[in-house]
C-alpha cells in the first residue's frame, strides 16, 4: 500500500566532511587516494527509519543541530543521504531555511513562477493563483522588486504564499515561520490547519512545543543525528525538554532511557471514560494512573507522592465538577537549599497548560532549607475544569545564585478525571462561571417595542 505512504525514509545517515583548513579541501580533492585523510567524517544523521502515512502532521523536534533541517532537505531532495533512501508519494512543496528555494536577482512575481513551475505547474495555473499568492503575502509593491530587497519577514511572506497555494500533497515547513510577525505565524498555521484537515500531508520542524501539540498528530525528536522518540506529540515533547533541561553529565543516560522507551504509552482519550453509573461523589479509580509521568533530574530534592485527596484527607482521581479539591505531595531534601518554594500545574491530555500555582511569590520563599528536612505542600482548588482526563505537574524551586532552577521537577504525574456533568451549560476547558441571559429585544409585526 505504498500509496498509504508520503513519505519513507529508510536507514538514512547523512554525513559531511570536515576540513580543518580551507586547503585541505583543495589537497582532499588533488589525492583522493593518499593515505592520510584530509577531513574528517561529521555524522549529521545515522540511521534514521520513518514512515510517514498520507494525511499526517508530523512535528520535528531537537536541539539545534540534531540533524532536524538536514533531514528535511534530504526528503525535499535538495541533498542527497550517504546511504539509506528516502521515498516520496506526492508533490511536495517546502519552505526550508532562509537562502532556499528564490533567486534574489529576481522579482517576487518572477520568482512566485520560478518556484511554481519547480512545483510542476503550468504557467497558466501559476497565473491563476498568482492574486491568491500576492494577497496572502500582502507585500504590496515588494512584489515588483527584486527578493535581494526584502526582509527576511517579506521573503518568508512570499515563500508561504506559494507553498500553500499550489496545493502542495505535502508540506514541509523548516522553521521558516518563526521569522514572520505573529499576526502572519497565526495566518499561516490557521491555514496550514486547514491544509491538515483536507488531507494533506504536512511535515514541519519547530522550537515552539505548543506548535506540536496543537498542529500534529505525531511528533519525532531527533538527536545528535539520532531518532531518539517517535510517537504521541505530548510524549515526545516531554521527553525533548526533558533532554532540553538536562544538566551536562546526565544528557547520555537520559539519551538511552528515551531511546530504550520502545512503546510510548499514549494517553486515554478524554472520552472513554467509564463514568456512566460512577457514584455521586469523588472517588478513587486504580485504573487511572499516569503512564507517561516524567521525572527531571534532581537536585537535591525529591517529590514524594502526588495525589489529589478531599478536604477531609480522602485521596481521589475522579472529581466532581465545582467540587473543592487538594493537590499534595511531600518534599523531602536531600542537601541544604535556599529561597524555596513548591509549584504546580494542571494540564490537558493534548499538554494545554489550564491552571497552576506556586506557594508563594519569589520573596516570600522558605529562605533555608536544611537536608534532611520534608515538607507537605498542599493546594487547594475548586474543580471548574470540564469532564474529560487531565494531568498535573509537581515541582520544587529553589534558587542556586542568581538563577532560580527545579529542585526536583515532575511533569504529569497524576492523572485525575472530571465527571460528566449533564446540567453544564459552560463549554471548553474551564467554566468561568458564565452566567448568561438573553431576551428578545425586537417582536416581528410590532412597531414599538422596548428592550
Ligand atoms: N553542509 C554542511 N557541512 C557540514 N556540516 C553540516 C552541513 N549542514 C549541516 N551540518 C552539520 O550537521 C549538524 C545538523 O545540522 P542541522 O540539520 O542544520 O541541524 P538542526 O536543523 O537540527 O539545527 C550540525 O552540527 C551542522 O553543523
Ligand atoms: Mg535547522
Amino acid at each position: 500500500m505504498s500509496s498509504e505512504v508520503a513519505i519513507r525514509v529508510e536507514n538514512v545517515a547523512k554525513s559531511f566532511a570536515i576540513y580543518e583548513r580551507p586547503y585541505h579541501r583543495l589537497l582532499q580533492q588533488l589525492f583522493p587516494n593518499a593515505r592520510r585523510g584530509w577531513h574528517r567524517e561529521f555524522h549529521a544523521l545515522r540511521d534514521v527509519s520513518f514512515e510517514v502515512r498520507r494525511g499526517d502532521t508530523v512535528g520535528i523536534v531537537g536541539r539545534n543541530g540534531s540533524g532536524k533541517s538536514t533531514l528535511l532537505q534530504l526528503i525535499c531532495g535538495t541533498m542527497s543521504p550517504t546511504s539509506g533512501r528516502i521515498e516520496v508519494n506526492g508533490r511536495i512543496a517546502a519552505l526550508l531555511e532562509l537562502g532556499a528555494g528564490f533567486n534574489p536577482e529576481f522579482t517576487g512575481r518572477e520568482n512566485v513562477f520560478l518556484n511554481g513551475t519547480v512545483l510542476g505547474l503550468s504557467r497558466d495555473d501559476i497565473e491563476g493563483r498568482f492574486d491568491a499568492i500576492a494577497a496572502f503575502a500582502d507585500i504590496g509593491d515588494f512584489i515588483e522588486q527584486p527578493v535581494k530587497s526584502y526582509s527576511s519577514g517579506m521573503y518568508v511572506r512570499l515563500a508561504f504564499a506559494v507553498a500553500i497555494n499550489v496545493t502542495p500533497d505535502i508540506l514541509v515547513v523548516d522553521e521558516a515561520l518563526s521569522v514572520g510577525d505573529e499576526a502572519f505565524q497565526r495566518k499561516c498555521f490557521a491555514r496550514i490547519q486547514r491544509m491538515r484537515d483536507d488531507g494533506a500531508t504536512v511535515l514541519f520542524v519547530s522550537h515552539g512545543a505548543g506548535t506540536v501539540l496543537e498542529l500534529c498528530n505525531r511528533a519525532i525528536l531527533l538527536d545528535r543525528g539520532d531518532c531518539l522518540a517517535d510517537g504521541a506529540p505530548r510524549q515526545v515533547i516531554s521527553r525533548y525538554q526533558q533532554l532540553l533541561y538536562a544538566p551536562a553529565e546526565r544528557q547520555a543516560e537520559l539519551r538511552d532511557a528515551i531511546r530504550n522507551d520502545v512503546e510510548i504509552v499514549v494517553a486515554p482519550a478524554a472520552g472513554d471514560d467509564s463514568a456512566a453509573e460512577a457514584p455521586d461523589d469523588a472517588y478513587l479509580d486504580p485504573g487511572l494512573q499516569s503512564q507517561s509521568a516524567v521525572v527531571y533530574p534532581s537536585r537535591g530534592a525529591q517529590i514524594i507522592d502526588p495525589h489529589i485527596e478531599t478536604l477531609a484527607g480522602r485521596r481521589v482521581n475522579v472529581l466532581r465538577p465545582g467540587g473543592v479539591f487538594v493537590y499534595t505531595f511531600r518534599v523531602a531534601f536531600e542537601q541544604a537549599a535556599a529561597c524555596v518554594r513548591f509549584g504546580m500545574l494542571i494540564k490537558t491530555t493534548t499538554g494545554v497548560e489550564l491552571a497552576g500555582g506556586v506557594s508563594a511569590l519569589a520573596y516570600d520563599a522558605l529562605p533555608c532549607v536544611e537536608a534532611g528536612q520534608e515538607f507537605v505542600a498542599q493546594f487547594q482548588f475548586r474543580c471548574l475544569l470540564a469532564p474529560g482526563t487531565y494531568f498535573a505537574n509537581a515541582g520544587v524551586l529553589g534558587r542556586d545564585g542568581e538563577t532560580e532552577q527545579f529542585l526536583d521537577r515532575r511533569v504529569d504525574v497524576a492523572m485525575f478525571r472530571v465527571m460528566p456533568d449533564t446540567a453544564r451549560l459552560a463549554t471548553a476547558y474551564v467554566d468561568l462561571d458564565m452566567r448568561s441571559t438573553v431576551h428578545a429585544t425586537a417582536v416581528p409585526g410590532n412597531e414599538t417595542y422596548s428592550g
